[in-house]
Order: C-alpha cells, then sequence, then structure tokens
C-alpha cells in the first residue's frame, strides 16, 4: 500500500469511528505532514483521495472539511440471538414473492441485490467478448467446458496470491456464479436432515438453498460491525452434530460486518478443532471501503477444510453468470458434482473474463466502484438521518452497497414493503433473511445506485411511511 493511502485510511477511520466530526477540520496540510512525518504532497494526494471517496470536501482558502453528510445520527442496530437451536427452513415462497415484485425497472431499486449497471464496464467487457470468441480456437470451446478457461484461472490464482492466499490452480473450479458453487459445497458435505450453521441475519438464498437439500438451520448471530458471535457458535459446536457452517467473514449480506483477522484465525480454529468445513461466501471480497483488501479465512487454512467461494456478478460482471470455488480437499469432488449438473460455465463469457482481466484495466474499474459506492453510502446515511425517525438504527459498513435498518418495533416491515412498493419503491424486509422470519422490524436498503433526487425524494416517501406505523 502506497505510504498516501494508508495516511487516507487513517483519516477515514477517524471519520468513521467519529472522532473527526462532520464540519470539523481536517487537519491542514502542514499540521499533518508535520505531525504524522510525511511530506505535503503525500498529505494532498491522501486528502484528494478522501475526497473523492466523499468523506471530506475543500473550502476555498480554508482547508479540508469533515463532509457533513458523513454524520452519524443514527445508532447501530442490535441484533438479538436467536431462541431455537435449530430450525426446518421454510422461507422460499416469501422470498419469491418478495422478488418477484423487484422487477419493474420503474420502481426506486432500494430492494435489489445488484449495483446500478452504470457502475460497471459493460461496453469495455463487451469488446472483449468479441475478441476473445474472434480468438478462440475450436477445440478451447470443448477443452474449457470441464477444467474452465485456464487463462482465466490463472488470474483469479493470481488474485488469491495478491490476499495472501497461495492457491494452487487445481483447487479452483470456475462455476456458473458463487450460486453454483455455494450449492455444490453444501451437496458435497451434507447429506438430507443433516445441520448446518449459517448466519443470523443470513443472505436469503442460504436458506433457501437449505430448504432445497432438506437441510436444518442453527442459526449463529451476527454482530452487525463484527461478524459471527464466535462463542455461539463454539456452544453449538459442542452440543450439536453440525456438518458445515456457511459465513461471509467479510463483508456479510446483509449487515456488512467484517471480522477482523484475529477473528477469523479463531473462527478457523475453531472449525478445525472439530473439523468442521467452512463454505466461505465471499462475493464483496473487491468491494472493500479501505485500501487494504480484508483477508478470507481462507489464507489461514492449511489442511483444505475452506471452500472459498467468489463471483464476479457484484463488481465487474453482472449476467455473466461466472464464479468460483477455491474447494480445499472437496475441489475434485465439487468438480465432479458441477460435471453432473451443469457441466460448465458459458465458456466465451470466460474468455471474455480471462481478456478483460489481462488487459490491466480491473484494479482501476475497482478503485472507481469502491469510491462511487463509498460516496453514495454517505448520502442514503445523511439523507437516513434527515427523513427517518430518531430512534431508527442503521450499519454502517465498511464496504458493499446494503445498508440494514431496524426501526422500532411497531415497525411490520412486511407491511412497509407493500407500501412502499404501491409507491415505487423497492426494499428487502427483514424476514427473508431469517429461517425464524425474526427481524420484522428490519429492512435492508441498496444504496447501490448513483444519488440523486429521485433517491432523496423515496427516502422521504418511506420516512413518512415508517412514520404512520
Ligand atoms: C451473499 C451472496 N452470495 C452469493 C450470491 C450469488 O452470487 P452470483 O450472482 O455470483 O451467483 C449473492 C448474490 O446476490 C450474494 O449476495
Amino acid at each position: 500500500m502506497k505510504r498516501y493511502e494508508k495516511f487516507a485510511d487513517e483519516i477515514a477511520e477517524l471519520v468513521r469511528t467519529g472522532v473527526l466530526l462532520p464540519g470539523q477540520k481536517v487537519p491542514s496540510v502542514r499540521h499533518a505532514s508535520r505531525t504524522y512525518g510525511v511530506s505535503p504532497s503525500t498529505v494532498f494526494q491522501a486528502y484528494y483521495l478522501l475526497e473523492s471517496r466523499g468523506l471530506i470536501v475543500a473550502r476555498a482558502r480554508s482547508g479540508y472539511f469533515v463532509r457533513e453528510h458523513a454524520q452519524r445520527t443514527l445508532h447501530e442496530p442490535e441484533i438479538a440471538a436467536s431462541q431455537a437451536p435449530t430450525t426446518e427452513v421454510n422461507v422460499s415462497e416469501l422470498v419469491f414473492s418478495v422478488l418477484g415484485s423487484l422487477k419493474d425497472p420503474n420502481t426506486v431499486a432500494f430492494g435489489s441485490a445488484f449495483p446500478s449497471p452504470d457502475l460497471f464496464p459493460l461496453q469495455r467487457l463487451a469488446r472483449s467478448l468479441a475478441q476473445s470468441v474472434r480468438a478462440m480456437p475450436p477445440q478451447a470451446v470443448i477443452a474449457d467446458m470441464t477444467a474452465g478457461n485456464a487463462d482465466l484461472r490463472r488470474q483469479i490464482a493470481l488474485r488469491y496470491m495478491v490476499s495472501g492466499v497461495m492457491l494452487p490452480l487445481d483447487e479452483l473450479v470456475i462455476t456458473n456464479g458463487a450460486m453454483e458453487a455455494l450449492n455444490l459445497c453444501l451437496q458435497c458435505v451434507t447429506q438430507p436432515g443433516d445441520l448446518v450453521a449459517i448466519e443470523s441475519p443470513a443472505f436469503y438464498a442460504t436458506l433457501q438453498v437449505l430448504e432445497r437439500l432438506k437441510l436444518k438451520a442453527v442459526e449463529i448471530p451476527v454482530h452487525p460491525r463484527e461478524g459471527i458471535d464466535l462463542d455461539c457458535l463454539a456452544k453449538r459446536l459442542a452440543e450439536l452434530p453440525i456438518k458445515a457452517c456457511w459465513f461471509m467473514s467479510s463483508l456479510q449480506n446483509p449487515l456488512g460486518a467484517s471480522m477482523n483477522e484475529a477473528k477469523k484465525r479463531g473462527l478457523y480454529e475453531l472449525l478445525q478443532r472439530h473439523q468442521v468445513p467452512l463454505i466461505e461466501d465471499d462475493v464483496y471480497a473487491e468491494l472493500y471501503f479501505g485500501t487494504q483488501p480484508p483477508k478470507p479465512v481462507k489464507s489461514f487454512d492449511r489442511e483444505g477444510l475452506v471452500m472459498h467461494c467468489g463471483s464476479f456478478s457484484k463488481c465487474l460482471a453482472p449476467g455473466y453468470r461466472v464464479g468460483w470455488v477455491a474447494g480445499g480437499r472437496y475441489a475434485e469432488q465439487i468438480g465432479r458434482l458441477k460435471l453432473m449438473t451443469t457441466i460448465s460455465p458459458s465458456v466465451p463469457a470466460q474468455a471474455a473474463l480471462a481478456d478483460y482481466l489481462q488487459q490491466g484495466g480491473y484494479d482501476r474499474h475497482l478503485r472507481k466502484l469502491r469510491h462511487a459506492l463509498e460516496a453514495q453510502q454517505a448520502s442514503m446515511l445523511a439523507s437516513a438521518a434527515r427523513h427517518f425517525p430518531a430512534s431508527t438504527r442503521v450499519t454502517r459498513p465498511a464496504g458493499g452497497y446494503f445498508l440494514w435498518f431496524e426501526f422500532s418495533q411497531r415497525v411490520d416491515s412486511l407491511q412497509l414493503f407493500q407500501l412502499a412498493l404501491a409507491q415505487g419503491i423497492s426494499l428487502a424486509p427483514g424476514p427473508i433473511f431469517s429461517a425464524t422470519r425474526a427481524f420484522g422490524n428490519c429492512a435492508r436498503l441498496n444504496y447501490g445506485h448513483p444519488w440523486d433526487a429521485q433517491c432523496e425524494q423515496a427516502m422521504a416517501v418511506l420516512g413518512r411511511i415508517i412514520d404512520s406505523f
């Protein structure tokens, strides 16, 4: 990491934790340069970076100030522990009815699972698709189906190396999005009726996969900032025959929580003691706001116990349906299961991504995307502080594009969802993230779309509906 990026991260942390308050002046360039022992040009570069991340603004002849809308006026939610140790899962109908109503392109897409397509280099990808398909040797169409595109596998392995994971290429299975990877991993290590530890709240598709495979959920509460409750997990592992864990250790969906490195190591050691495999869903890994990529639990794995699943859907190429799993000791079995189900993700889509990654524009795109999302998060937080009741609680994740809101107990988020939809606004109501349909007063809102007057207006409408409960 460059010195100015590190310094920018330090200042961003002071803003995030409220040490530097909205409207407050950040140290002058001269003062910061002297205090932190860095050159004035390093401070300037750091402040430009923070400006583009939407955290500070320059005022003519006065210096740099923390942006007013970086203010945190709403408190963090509190997640209550689930009472039931194990739960049959039966949420699919509810999830489908909610997702089905999100398709209208005219609604304000706070309920969407994707960021705005405008934030992706789709034209550039289209060029890669055309070029790579034209250059594709005819035999590759068949050969790439089973193993996956060799260039793409190498590019993915290189990215693992940069984040501290040395990955043998044969551990990598390219899949139809992360969703297929996650499904295959779970099928590989469970039988119908088995217990699987999942997060609470959890990504709704996790619940649907458990339901489809007739598995029972052991819900482990997630702290909105620090991730899963390790003590609760240790207790459940000691008392129940849990066959697998499916967790997101960074930028968890829907809370945005990220475990720190010590906790990730602790999680790995706990699972290693019990010899319980971890399916690590890391689809938001590239969307961190700082300059340092979070390490996955996979980076501590010396025994092949972690199946680490990633995807290009959230950060580069939605719709291309290319994901992967670094399958550890289960890789071969996962590869065979894939052959028995879908055989292969689209060969042209893999080739297009390999070409794009090789041309070197990916990291530049990711930096731009992260800055846009960070600024949009600040806008949504500020808007919520303006329009939602003061009792509202909200997360403030260090990446991704979701905020999780907890309203007063009076608010029924399924009803809120219907009322908002009638006004052209979608949201993801809390109960779709729980096997026990908990979180009835919570909702996940997507800030992945460039902030504009329509978004602001939609927040005002939501605020009025919430007030009416
Ligand atoms: C947490 C999580 N995991 C997995 C997926 C699926 O990813 P993909 O589109 O690559 O299948 C999603 C997509 O919404 C997600 O949010």
